[in-house]
């Protein structure tokens, strides 16, 4: 067996079994789960036709082998939204690549980039350096990639951004990839420009590679100067000048955008010499997409109806849940995303047992989405609550956590 299996942690909702385990939630009120981030809201019935079409033609999308780098109208309808979201100009044929959702593409991408014989003073194994909390692929990926991760605490002074300042030159020195997540899972936070410019300097001075998980990406709260759609890293990258989008990829994904968790489809884009030869690993590890789920994924690039009347139902939603929680915790709309990233009173743990227990609400302890790291664990005393569920619902959950938390105090 491979023996860095043994390093994987325990995913967050093992955990969230093990802790309610031999806990009987409150009969009397129906369970309500804020605890996974999976979209709830409806598939747009275009997409699905657009895939039942694909299934039906002649020959049928299911009759042959699909090349690895997608069909060229997935990558053109790639690059025009690109075009259109950012005013970026990327060669659809050399600086994108269709992948099966972000998840594997933050993973392969992370086996791609790593070199872990290139080990510093013969025994430190290379870094990955990635936010903290965050999403627990970043870490698995490095893990079995034989480098190790290095955990950057986000800052709730600062919008919750990652002290990417803080980090020591003999650490960047170290480091063969960093993982951007912006807007963030699970504090929304988007990263500005300013950040983007001092993490672009730092990978030209240390040559590392940067990945930026912007799955979250078209789900936020506000038009105006002060908000707006979030800033994307090959779009950062462009008005830096860095029209290469060198050592810079960014991984994006239809699962929040379009609602098609299931469908797993996103795309990859940027620096085209990593683009090459992440096409040579992904050929041989063999993830390429269905030419049936190829054609859905392109109606879904080429629309953005949809996208707007999504974004519109998550704005309604938060706008309704967060007064009802900033009563009672810490919290306040997030930049971007689909979660409140709340301070509670005390132990996250100890919070979500029992709110489970009197309330059969489910949130994730935000302790379990961070690592102990420098001395702290940036997720302990907060909780993390996935508004995906329909509007109703999250606020029966918001007036149960209001109670819970009166009834505490
Ligand atoms: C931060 C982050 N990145 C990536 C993903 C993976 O999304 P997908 O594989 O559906 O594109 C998720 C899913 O929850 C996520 O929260």
């Amino acid at each position: 067996m491979n023996p860095l299996l043994t390093l994987l942690q325990p995913y967050p909702f093992e955990r969230l079994r093990q802790l309610f385990s031999g806990v009987t939630p409150n009969p009397a009120l129906r369970p309500i789960s804020l605890g996974l981030g999976e979209p709830k809201h409806a598939t747009p019935a275009f997409i699905q036709q657009a895939m039942i079409e694909a299934i039906g033609r002649t020959p049928s999308g299911l009759a042959s082998y699909p090349a690895t780098q997608g069909e060229p109208a997935l990558r053109e309808a790639f690059a025009q939204w690109l075009k259109k979201r950012y005013a970026i100009n990327a060669d659809p044929a050399t600086q994108m690549l269709p992948v099966t959702g972000s998840r594997e593409a933050l993973f392969a991408l992370t086996q791609t980039v790593v070199d872990p014989s290139a080990r510093q003073h013969g025994h430190e194994k290379p870094l990955v350096v990635c936010p903290n909390p965050f999403y627990q692929i970043y870490e698995g990926a490095t893990l079995l990639a034989g480098a190790q991760p290095y955990y950057v605490a986000s800052d709730p002074a600062r919008n919750f951004a990652p002290d990417w300042a803080g980090v020591p030159a003999s650490v960047w020195a170290r480091t063969q990839l960093l993982i951007v997540c912006s807007p963030g899972n699970p504090t929304g936070a988007v990263m500005p420009l300013s950040e983007w410019q001092m993490l672009f300097e730092l990978s030209d001075r240390h040559g590392f590679v940067i990945g930026s998980d912007e799955c979250y990406s078209e789900i936020y709260f506000r038009d105006d100067a002060q908000g707006g759609p979030p800033l994307g890293g090959m779009e950062a990258a462009a008005q830096l000048g860095r029209l290469d989008f060198k050592n810079l990829i960014s991984l994006t994904s239809l699962s929040k955008r379009s609602n098609v968790p299931g469908m797993r489809s996103g795309f990859v884009a940027g620096d085209a010499a990593i683009i090459k030869q992440f096409l040579l690993y992904r050929t041989y590890h063999g993830c390429a997409m269905s030419p049936v789920v190829q054609a859905a994924s392109t109606a879904a690039w080429r629309d953005e109806q949809h996208v707007v009347e999504n974004r519109a139902l998550y704005r309604s939603k938060f706008a309704q849940v967060t007064p009802l929680l900033a009563e009672v915790l810490d919290v306040a709309l997030p930049d971007a995303g689909f979660y409140l990233w709340a301070k509670v009173k005390g132990n996250d743990t100890d919070f979500a047992r029992d709110l489970f227990a009197l309330y059969n609400v489910t949130v994730l302890p935000g302790s379990y989405l961070a690592r102990e790291a420098q001395g702290s664990n940036p997720g302990a005393g907060r909780i993390r609550m996935a508004l995906v569920a329909e509007t109703a619902e999250c606020v029966e959950a918001a007036r149960r956590i209001a109670q819970f938390v009166k009834s505490r105090t």
